[in-house]
């Protein structure tokens, strides 16, 4: 079993939500097996992409949730999503210029991310979201 196999513990108990975090989760698992084969550098063009592209439909989906649900917690989740979107770039333009280390750097992001962000900010959405039928 990979080092960022989803379990339990990641659950925000919103089904939906779970099934797109899943997704980055493959996402890392990917990055992670590519740098255990030497490959770290050669694959993160296209996992980059992959992220770009999981953050579009995952963040916008979590904002409109949340917008729906006046959840107050949105400007916090709307903070840390920028964030995670300008890192992503910045890394993109760092690969356009090959820098050293830089797979080793992308997956301690992301994996700082699993435990920061979705653990404990997205942990903090269930309940409003089940107050709304989301489960
Ligand atoms: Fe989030």
């Amino acid at each position: 079993m990979s080092l960022f196999t989803w379990n339990e513990k990641y659950s925000v108990h919103v089904e939906a939500m779970d099934n797109q975090h899943k997704k980055l989760f493959e996402l890392i698992t990917r990055l992670h097996e590519a740098m255990s084969a030497g490959k770290g550098n050669a694959e993160l063009e296209e996992i980059l992409r992959g992220l770009k592209e999981y953050t579009t439909t995952h963040f916008a989906d979590e904002e409109k949730y949340m917008e729906s649900f006046k959840y107050t917690g949105l400007a916090e989740q709307k903070n840390q999503h920028q964030v995670f979107i300008d890192k992503i770039g910045g890394y993109e333009k760092d690969l356009g210029e090959k820098r050293f280390g830089l797979s080793i750097e992308v997956l301690n992001f992301l994996k700082d991310w699993l435990i920061n962000h979705i653990q404990t900010t997205d942990a903090k959405y269930t309940e409003i979201f089940h107050t709304n039928g989301l489960k």
